[in-house]
Parts: structure tokens; C-alpha cells; sequence
């Protein structure tokens, strides 16, 4: 019938069989791959035997199998022409901003985003695109901040429990419970893995002081590279150590500050002066890496990086742990009693010991659920709306 190839329509032949999509090589119900590579035949031979409106059919040799494949999907599995396909979990598949950038962490409403699939999926859509998404008039009730959660993906309990009270704590175990300024950093860089997602929801806010502030790390990490390449090549190909240690916990994580796929392109970004460890490295490559990481941290704390945000109560941001920096300006406030270390946070939190203290509640999360559900609504969608 038609001519044999080896690689007919742009693929290989190989990549072909391996991918047949009939009931031998893929289960019916699953669509998982039931053949093994090393089933198939090394440098199989490709012949189209019949052409359809709609589909086409191959037979491979020496085995003779046939494989009818779709010409709608063989024209979305294009092979691309370069190697810069993009990755969505890097620079590549992101919008990168800067504090003046319009629309840098879209809003939304939680009534209208509990009522309405478009208005999640735009909520989730910003997320997985400018790193943080806000959601404004969620009830100021404690735990409320795991519902949301619940919204598109699963708590990720960790040695804080599933929910961490951010406010001023009469012995902290973290610069976090006191009124001190944080300056840019990500969380738990010391886990392994780090959570990749963190909510944080206002129950009160400080009369004065104590404004959440928020940097694009991959727009600053693309600066350095352009400013500073040198630092950028040291930052990215040297692990460093990070460490949390309580009377329950020791934590150690060892990775570079900033990271990147295989293709070079940056994929997460880690900073955390408190809990950095000495690093261990020769004595050249230790001066090397404090010029750098001087450049690295100076970088984050410029203004143009630094997009301020008043958190109000009832307002709840969600952000990508990989990608986005978040620090707080210091604030006034008296200190509340010690939570009970051993005793569920969700339902053992001491009350307000001021008006005015104040108190956000954070959970942790993962990036790979909300892509999950933003996948599923996106799915469902009429195709005209996608
Ligand atoms: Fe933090």
C-alpha cells in the first residue's frame, strides 16, 4: 500500500510501536503501557498498510504487529524541531513578574470560587502560572485554612502538624513566632522533599506593621543569570546544607540554592538564612559561594522584586514554595502563650491573648495536586471554554 519507512510521519519507528495504543500494548481500562521496551524489537521497521479518514495503520517488522493510531493524536504528538520544549514546572512555563508588574497575584473571591468551577480554575490557573494566587473572604474561622486546601489538593502534615499558627509565642522554636521582620526566604528548605505549596490565612492582622511581602524567585534568578553568571553557575551546581532541630525534630536537606532541569532552565529556588548550615566545601569553592550567595540574596531584596501585600482577615494566599520568596515586615504586639508542642494545632490553639494580635494560620501543601485538579476542571470543561 504505501511506502515503508522506518519513520513514517516524523517518528520514529520505535517510538511508534511503543506507544500502540491497541488492547495488546495498552490496558483498555487503565491506558497503561502493557509491553516492555526490551519486548520490542531493537531498530523495528515501520510500513503504512492502510490510510483512513481518520486513522492510519502501521505494521512493523520483523514481529508483524499492527497499530492503528489516530490522526488527531499523531498531529498533537508532533515531535518537535528543537530540544526547547517546554517544561511547565520551569521558567519556561511560567509568567515571570516584578512588584510592578499589573496583576502579579490574582485575586478572587472564596464565594464565587466555592460556587464557581471557572473561578477555582482561574485561582489555580494563577498559581501554577504567576506562583500565587489570593483569595479574599474566607471565614476568619481557625483550621479554615486546611479547607481551602481541601479545594484542590491534600494537607502535607509535617512535624508542625497540619496547621502552623504564625504569631508571637512567649518561647519560639522559629523567627517565625515572634514580631521580628523575616527577610525573603522559602520554607522548610531542610525537607526533603520541601513542600511545594504554602497557604497562609489571616485571622487578624497587626494594627501596625507585620505586611506580607512577595518576590518572584525565578524572575530574580533569570536577573542574576543576566547580571551575574558566575554566581549564577556556582549557585546552581553547589548543594548546600539546611537544618531544623527541636527536642522532636532533626531535619537535614542538602541542595543548591537555585535548581534546574535537565535542560538548564530554572526550576526551583531555595533561601533561608536561618537555618543554612556551614557549608563543607574547599576553600576556593567557599569564598565562591558567599560572593554568590551575597549577590543571590541582595537580588531578592531589591524593590523591584518586592511586591508588598496587606493581608487582611480573611484573606488567604496561596503560593508555589519552589518559585515564590515571602517575607514580613516586624510588628507590635504582646506575646500569647506557648502552644502545647504535642497537642493537635487544629484544635488546641490558645485563644487571643490582645485585639490586634496578630495571627495567620498556615498548612502546606503540594503543586502536583493543584495541577491535578486544574487538569480535571480544564477536562471537563466545554471545549469552547478551555
Ligand atoms: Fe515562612
Amino acid at each position: 500500500m504505501a511506502s515503508a519507512a522506518a519513520s513514517p510521519f516524523g517518528f520514529p519507528a520505535v517510538w511508534l510501536r511503543h506507544n500502540c495504543p491497541c488492547p495488546d500494548c495498552r490496558d483498555p481500562v487503565t491506558g497503561q503501557r502493557l509491553v516492555d521496551i526490551t519486548q520490542l524489537s531493537n531498530g523495528p521497521l515501520a510500513t503504512v498498510t492502510a490510510e483512513l479518514a481518520d486513522s492510519i495503520e502501521v505494521t512493523f517488522a520483523p514481529d508483524g504487529h499492527r497499530s492503528v493510531f489516530s490522526r488527531a493524536w499523531l498531529a498533537a504528538s508532533a515531535l518537535p524541531d528543537t530540544d526547547a520544549g517546554a517544561d511547565a514546572r520551569t521558567e519556561d512555563g511560567k509568567v515571570l513578574w516584578r512588584a510592578a508588574s499589573p496583576g502579579a497575584v490574582p485575586a478572587a473571591d472564596w464565594a464565587a470560587y466555592r460556587a464557581d468551577d471557572s473561578v477555582r480554575l482561574s485561582l489555580l490557573d494563577a498559581v501554577a502560572r504567576y506562583g500565587a494566587g489570593l483569595l479574599r473572604g474566607v471565614p476568619t474561622a481557625e483550621g479554615m485554612v486546611t479547607a481551602v486546601a481541601e479545594t484542590f489538593g491534600y494537607v502535607r502534615e509535617t512535624n508542625y502538624g497540619r496547621i502552623f499558627d504564625v504569631r508571637v509565642v512567649a518561647d519560639p522554636a522559629n523567627l517565625a513566632f515572634t514580631s521580628q521582620a523575616i527577610a525573603p526566604h522559602t520554607d522548610n528548605p531542610y525537607r526533603d522533599p520541601v513542600p511545594t505549596l504554602q497557604l497562609l490565612h489571616c485571622l487578624r492582622d497587626a494594627s501596625v506593621g507585620g505586611d506580607t511581602v512577595l518576590a518572584d524567585g525565578f524572575a530574580a534568578a533569570a536577573a542574576l543569570r543576566d547580571a551575574d553568571p558566575v554566581s549564577f553557575a556556582v549557585l546552581t551546581s553547589t548543594p548546600i546544607p539546611f537544618a531544623y532541630v527541636d527536642k522532636e525534630t532533626s531535619l537535614t536537606a542538602c541542595q543548591p540554592l537555585i535548581a534546574l532541569n535537565p535542560r538548564g532552565r530554572i526550576c526551583c529556588v531555595r533561601l533561608n538564612n536561618r537555618s543554612m548550615q556551614p557549608v563543607r566545601l574547599r576553600y576556593a569553592e567557599a569564598e565562591a559561594f558567599y560572593a554568590a550567595y551575597r549577590a543571590w540574596t541582595a537580588i531578592v531584596a531589591r524593590h523591584e522584586f518586592a511586591l508588598g501585600l496587606r493581608l487582611a482577615p480573611g484573606d488567604c494566599l496561596v503560593f508555589d514554595n519552589t518559585r515564590i520568596l515571602h517575607a514580613r515586615t516586624a510588628f507590635a504586639a504582646a506575646p500569647s502563650p506557648s502552644p502545647d508542642p504535642g497537642a493537635d494545632p487544629a484544635s488546641s490553639t490558645p485563644a487571643s491573648t490582645g485585639s490586634g494580635e496578630r495571627h495567620l494560620q498556615g498548612c502546606y501543601a503540594d503543586l502536583d495536586g493543584l495541577l491535578s485538579t486544574r487538569a480535571v476542571l480544564r477536562r471537563d470543561r466545554p471545549p469552547a471554554n478551555r
